[in-house]
């Protein structure tokens, strides 16, 4: 399964005291960037506290400089029992240039107040929420960026159904459905409509 990010999980314009001596912005600030993105991503999946379990295959692919807009994308890549992997890919805005500088892997583990690990969308009284596997926006909620491909074609099952009559016969409704069923159904019919 895979979720794909519809915007960054992180914007962050890099400042002077993220540099290192050389002029670049430090590995360990890029790599603290990452893991929150990731962190912000595997929340869709699970609603409560996360850990870090792993940070793998990082590649710093450019550098990264004082002035440049940081921008982390998090895509759901894979849900396990108590894990959640996450890829991010991680590019910067330079004078309007978008230049991709470094992707990674994380995997985050749900845990409970203890830091026990616990199933994936376990909430705090113990009831379980099935993770959200369509694609996601951290910000809106997928509220500015329309419906995806999964939710337009739920949406129009769901508007097809609402355009049969109730009864088992499962025919459209005709136009003089209104307040009184016309169709010629049974009363029990009538009385679900
Ligand atoms: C994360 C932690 C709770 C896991 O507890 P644990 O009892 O050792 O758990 P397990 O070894 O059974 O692993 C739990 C899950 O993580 C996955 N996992 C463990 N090590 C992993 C690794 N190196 N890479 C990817 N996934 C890994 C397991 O596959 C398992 O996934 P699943 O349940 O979906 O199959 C525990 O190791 C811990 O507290 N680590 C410290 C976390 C931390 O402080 N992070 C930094 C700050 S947030």
């Amino acid at each position: 399964m895979e979720a794909k990010a519809k915007c960054p999980s992180l914007v962050e314009l890099m400042m002077p005291e993220h540099e290192n001596p050389s002029g670049n912005i430090f590995g360990g600030v890029l790599l603290s960037k990452i893991d929150i993105a990731g962190a912000i991503a595997a929340r869709q999946a699970h609603p409560g506290r996360v850990v870090t379990v792993a940070m793998d295959s990082v590649i710093f692919k450019k550098p990264v400089l004082r002035g440049d807009l940081l921008i982390c994308w998090a895509d759901i890549v894979k849900i396990g029992n108590t894990s959640i992997t996450t890829k991010i890919r991680v590019e910067v805005n330079r004078g309007g240039e978008i230049i991709q500088v470094t992707e990674a892997e994380a995997t985050y583990v749900a845990v409970d107040a203890k830091g026990i690990k616990i199933p994936v969308g376990t909430k705090d009284d113990g009831t379980v929420v099935k993770p959200k596997l369509s694609d996601y926006c951290v910000a809106c909620n997928g509220e500015a960026h329309g419906k995806s491909e999964d939710e337009s074609k739920a949406d129009a099952e769901d508007k097809s159904k609402s355009k049969q009559c109730k009864c088992s016969k499962k025919h459209k409704k005709s136009k003089k459905h209104g307040k009184k069923h016309k169709c010629k159904c049974s009363k029990k019919a009538k009385n679900k409509e």
